[in-house]
């Protein structure tokens, strides 16, 4: 059941299109990301969603009724936007407690939901400090707390970690979304970072110059990324350009004079295929689909890097630290995959579909 729907939505500036046709589906209770790199259209996006941009066309409706026209106040939406800062002069209690003073909440109630609001984030023993008082993490959750205490139909969040540090951002993610869960409001959430997207959404819309690009969970977009866009944003990706013909037995792929097995149908004809580099496994020469040498070799704690020239060019590949050493420089390996981790690729940034 559509609960949010954004429909053939566009926004101009003159002539430039900042937002083009863009149309989601969201269902109650998801937490959906608008995942994209800088200027690709996601806050304009949330923007419009939240009434302080004016869509130039399409549609936005909420369980069946259009928004467009409404002004913001009146659709009554949870907002942490980045520059949304708290007021300054005002305690956490108050800060949280704006909101339900504005819609004219009873002092009692708004005492009372105030408080589990912040109980909600982690910060009840906080309530009487004020903003400076806090660390950064904490004030972003007073903002979560503000936007939520109103019990919104939907909840819009820009960027709300990015002026964390990686591992306070890092434990956020799951506490944002543990949070979320709990309450389960829709959530809309505008990032550039990849890995929080995956990490916190049931879904997510990848958009590049104002379009959606792909929409679908974050393993399915992951796993099949379907453009040459998705799979070079998300995650790192080996691309294979080759040709897929019927080698007598069954579908391969020539790249070079290599005969790559695909595991599922596909027509012949040009085309690209993404290999992910942890789906690559190094075995002896010989042994696997490709063989060919190690030209550089990083270590990144959890992880190696390893890069290899190949036949087929030169390939990324992504091996778990197991506490030993992987390989070296100059060393002659095998390169192995499954036929099922090689997956097409369209060309075009804008097609959903290979
Ligand atoms: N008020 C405006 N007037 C003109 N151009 C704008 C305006 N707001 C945003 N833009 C342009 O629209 C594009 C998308 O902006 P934005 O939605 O903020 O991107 P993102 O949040 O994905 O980084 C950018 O090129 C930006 O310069
Ligand atoms: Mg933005």
């Amino acid at each position: 059941m559509t609960y949010l729907r954004i429909e053939r939505l566009n926004k101009q500036y003159g002539e430039t299109v900042v937002v083009d046709s863009l149309s989601i589906d969201v269902a109650r209770g998801e937490f959906v990301s608008l995942l994209g790199p800088s200027g690709c259209g996601k806050t304009t996006t949330l923007q419009m969603i939240a009434g302080f941009v004016e869509p130039t066309s399409g549609d936005i409706s909420l369980e069946g009724r259009s928004l467009v026209g409404t002004p913001p106040a009146e659709r009554g939406l949870g907002i942490v936007f980045q520059s949304y800062a708290l007021f300054a002069h005002m305690t956490v209690a108050e800060n949280v407690e704006f909101g339900l003073q504005m819609r004219r909440v009873d002092r009692a109630a708004r005492k009372r939901r105030c408080l589990a609001a912040l109980e909600l984030v982690q910060l009840g023993r906080h309530a009487a400090k004020y903003p400076r008082e806090l660390s950064g993490g904490q004030r972003q959750r007073v903002a979560l707390a503000r936007a939520l205490v109103i019990e919104p139909p939907l909840l819009l969040l820009d960027e709300p970690l990015s002026n964390l540090d990686a591992k306070l951002r890092h434990d956020m993610q799951a506490e944002l979304r543990a949070i979320q869960q709990k309450v389960g409001t829709t959530t809309i959430m505008v990032t550039h970072d990849q890995a929080e997207a995956l990490a916190i959404s049931d879904r997510v819309a990848l958009l590049n110059q104002g379009a959606v690009v792909r929409f679908d969970t974050p393993t399915g977009v992951y796993d099949d990324p379907g453009s040459l866009f998705a799979a070079d944003f998300i995650g790192r990706a080996n691309v294979l350009h080759g040709q897929v013909m019927h080698d007598g037995v069954q579908r391969v792929l020539r790249v070079g004079p290599a005969s790559l097995q695909l595991d599922e149908p596909h027509p012949c004809g040009e085309y690209a295929f993404s290999l992910r580099p942890e789906r690559i496994e190094l075995v002896a020469s010989g042994a696997g689909c490709v063989d060919g040498r190690v030209r550089a070799c990083a270590f990144h704690g959890n992880c190696w890097s390893v890069n290899v020239s190949t036949d087929i060019g030169e390939l990324q590949v992504q091996l778990a630290n197991g506490g030993g050493h992987v390989a070296k420089v100059g060393d002659a390996v095998g390169l192995d995959w499954p036929g099922g981790a090689l997956r097409p690729l369209a060309l075009h940034t804008t097609s959903a579909q290979p």
